[in-house]
């Protein structure tokens, strides 16, 4: 892959220092869904899909990007001087923004360089696609310029790159899964103090399997800002009679005693999603290292539902994909991954009824909502890396 890639910046972009190679995981979020936020724990991890890309330094201050998945665009060409969000600029403002946020951090990016890309994650499946363009363009100008940057604090210079430069207030899971994925293991992180663990995912016999609904996710940006403004309402409501920095830091127990004082029941009830979704990862994570999949799998689905009925965030395609997977054979939990509104389902599925599953919930899916989902098998792969 990285031959061809290489090859291709030649072609497209003439001879030049010899391009170095590159590659940052697409992710799924096995449990803790919209806890990053709140300072609770999510368990994602990295996969073996992703972004491939091959970059060379230049001689002046000129930035070239080249995606060979957005081939009608063409080549963006900027500069250092020029690091501006334009809409017109499409997928290339994930890569600008990155560079741009470097700088922001008092990172000195010393000259231009040329960069192209394939990746081969589903787009707008919300399995991360735009989150590991940016840790690859981290991992680019660190290895490029010599950059004295852990992924610790790349993983955070890419969070920052979305939420300024793109314009989304996204926490930090993405990214850091992304940044530090490892092959086999889930990144049991507390969002919080960002204090992380890799876990291995031992599920003899069972499956990965991805459903993507295929849905486009149109209102999704704002609806993610809408949903992080509520719970922030609800964390100012409640700090009126608790001492807490964030909602990751209650108990159920503790939110039942004092979840009357936030004013607004929309507020209350993503504060309830979020609180018992902390606790619901912090279970799993002990279900998953016993081996009890089955325990492990039934939090999974009470995910989904928290997710349906508090925090609002599945919809029609994601919870008929869900709710199909639950009535199957096989099935130990099925739930929405990501940020919702459409994009991607996670199940644990006997690998033996693997088959009978993508064709059952492929064809419920269908007739329910007009038109066919996707399904993936996946294995879990490492972090960005140089190859
Ligand atoms: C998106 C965001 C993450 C996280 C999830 C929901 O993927 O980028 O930071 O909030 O949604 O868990």
């Amino acid at each position: 892959m990285i031959a061809k890639l290489q090859q291709e910046l030649e072609r497209r972009m003439g001879p030049g220092e010899a391009a170095a190679g590159f590659f940052a995981p697409g992710r799924v979020n096995l449990i803790g869904e919209y806890t990053d936020f709140n300072g609770g724990h999510v368990f994602p991890c990295a996969l073996t899909i992703g972004t491939y890309g091959v970059a060379r330094r230049r001689g002046d201050r000129r930035i070239r990007l080249y995606s060979l998945n957005f081939a009608e665009d063409g080549i963006y060409e900027t500069s250092l001087d020029e690091l501006i969000y334009r809409d017109i600029d499409g997928w290339s403002n994930y890569a600008k923004g990155v560079v741009w946020a470097f700088r922001e951090k008092g990172y000195a990016i010393p000259a231009g360089f040329d960069f192209l890309c394939y990746g081969n994650i589903p787009n707008q499946s919300g399995l991360s696609s735009s989150a590991s363009l940016e840790v690859l363009v981290s991992k680019v100008l660190i290895e490029l310029f010599g950059l004295p940057v852990e992924m610790v604090e790349a993983a955070l210079i890419s969070q920052y790159a979305e939420n300024r430069f793109v314009g989304v207030n996204c926490g930090i899971m993405d990214q850091f899964a992304i940044a530090n994925g490892k092959q086999g293991h889930a990144v049991f992180l507390d969002t919080e103090t960002l204090s992380y663990r890799h876990v291995p995912v031992r599920l003899d016999g069972v499956s990965i399997v991805i459903g993507n609904t295929k849905k486009k996710r149109g209102l999704h940006d704002s609806k993610y800002n809408e949903r992080r403004r509520e719970c922030e309402q609800a964390l100012q409501d409640l700090q009126q009679v608790c001492r807490i920095r964030t909602l990751g830091d209650l108990t159920e127990a503790a939110f039942e005693e004092a979840a009357h004082v936030i004013h607004e029941e929309n507020c209350r009830r993503r504060a309830r999603h979020a609180v018992y979704e902390n606790q619901r990862t912090l279970q799993a994570v002990k279900a998953l290292q016993e081996q009890d999949i089955a325990t492990f799998g039934r939090l999974l689905n009470a995910s989904h539902i928290s997710l349906r009925d508090d925090f609002e965030v599945t919809g029609p395609e994601l919870d008929a994909m869900v709710e199909a997977a639950w009535k199957q054979p096989g099935v130990l939990g099925a739930r929405m991954t990501g940020a919702g509104f459409g994009g991607c389902t996670v199940n644990l599925v006997e690998t033996a009824a693997v088959p009978g599953f993508i064709e059952q919930v492929g064809r419920m899916y269908e007739e329910a909502v007009g038109y066919p989902g996707e399904f993936y098998v996946v294995e879990i792969g490492d972090g960005a890396k140089r190859i």
